[in-house]
């Protein structure tokens, strides 16, 4: 059985990859920029991947959402996802063998911004650039059905991790005392721990029922106010910053909906599918990542 993983390079991807090849599953790796070992093949906008041997595929490829929303910047966010998946399953169509499962990387921006409702994989999508771009992502993966491929729709939350982004710039900042509450405190924060995103994606692989939008967050989501408590807690350090809104969105513009919204996600059917959380609460997940 080969794996395919589309932005193998990334965040996820890397961690996915050590994963996979640590349980001696054999990987396909596309990238911009391949290299020799593992096999990694060229991804790239003005060609179909070549996805011959892969029997099943994880895609995770994507203009990063960090960094200034300019005009440029949005369009690159959606065309690398939105026709990058369209020339995705344009190989499927093309191929001769096809693969048996396709796990398309989404977000929890689908949801948009919902303040304390709890959304599960039942609810409709919001409102904003992100669910937009969710929408598009997710519609174009769904079309690999028509060719007999299982889709499995995966709507990620914050990833935590010791060399994700997020954790680089915050655990830094708080041990500086420079930690806080962005604006209310009280928007909802849905995070899931790398290990478990990544075991959750092979899960997806190794069970067939899997198919659909699927939550990859942890079972309990948590206010910006307590995220900001625990961190500062486990660093032993005060939190006593407040950044408001208004600054927060003059500073980074539509950006900062990512700090701002709230998003009270549910992994109900990862729940419903037995998955087994490693690190179910933020302070877990956060121990791990700080002491680990
Ligand atoms: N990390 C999170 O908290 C989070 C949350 C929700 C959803 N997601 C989604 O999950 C996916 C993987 O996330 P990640 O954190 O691993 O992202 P990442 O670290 O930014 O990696 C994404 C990979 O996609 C490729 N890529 C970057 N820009 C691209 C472009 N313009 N066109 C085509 N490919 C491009 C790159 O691989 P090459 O240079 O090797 O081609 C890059 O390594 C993304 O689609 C992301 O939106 C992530």
């Amino acid at each position: 059985m080969i794996l395919g993983i589309t932005g193998a390079s990334g965040f996820i991807g890397q961690a996915l990859t050590a994963e996979a090849l640590r349980e001696q599953r054999n990987v396909i790796l596309f990238s911009r920029h391949p290299k020799t070992t593992p096999e990694s093949r060229s991804w790239s906008d003005q060609s179909l991947p070549n996805i011959d041997g892969c029997d099943q595929l994880v895609h995770l490829a994507g203009e990063s959402i960090l960094g200034l929303w300019t005009k440029k910047k949005r369009e690159r966010i959606l065309m690398s996802r939105r026709e990058g998946t369209r020339r995705l399953i344009e190989a499927i169509a093309q191929s001769s063998r096809k693969p048996s499962l396709l796990v398309s990387a989404s977000a929890i921006g689908y949801y948009g911004n919902n303040h304390d409702s709890l959304l599960d994989e039942s609810t409709c999508s919001g409102n904003g650039f992100l669910a937009e771009v969710a929408r598009a992502w997710e519609e174009e993966a769904l079309k690999a059905e028509a060719y007999g491929v299982r889709v499995v729709l995966m709507r990620i939350g914050i990833v935590l991790g010791r060399n994700g982004t997020i954790m680089k710039l915050m655990i830094p900042l708080f041990r500086l005392g420079l930690g806080g509450v962005v604006g209310s405190g009280k928007q909802w924060m849905s995070c899931i721990h790398i290990n478990d995103l990544v075991r959750l994606i092979l899960q997806c692989c190794d069970d067939p029922s899997l198919c659909g939008p699927l939550n990859a967050v942890m079972p309990e989501p948590i206010t910006n106010a307590t995220f900001t408590k625990t961190l500062g807690t486990l660093l032993q350090k005060p939190t006593p910053c407040r950044i408001p809104a208004i600054a927060l969105r003059i500073l980074l513009g539509e950006l900062s909906t990512l700090l701002l919204n709230s998003q009270r996600v549910l992994p109900q059917k990862a729940t419903r599918h037995h998955y087994n959380f490693k690190y179910p609460t933020l302070e877990k997940a956060l121990t791990e990542i700080i002491t680990g």
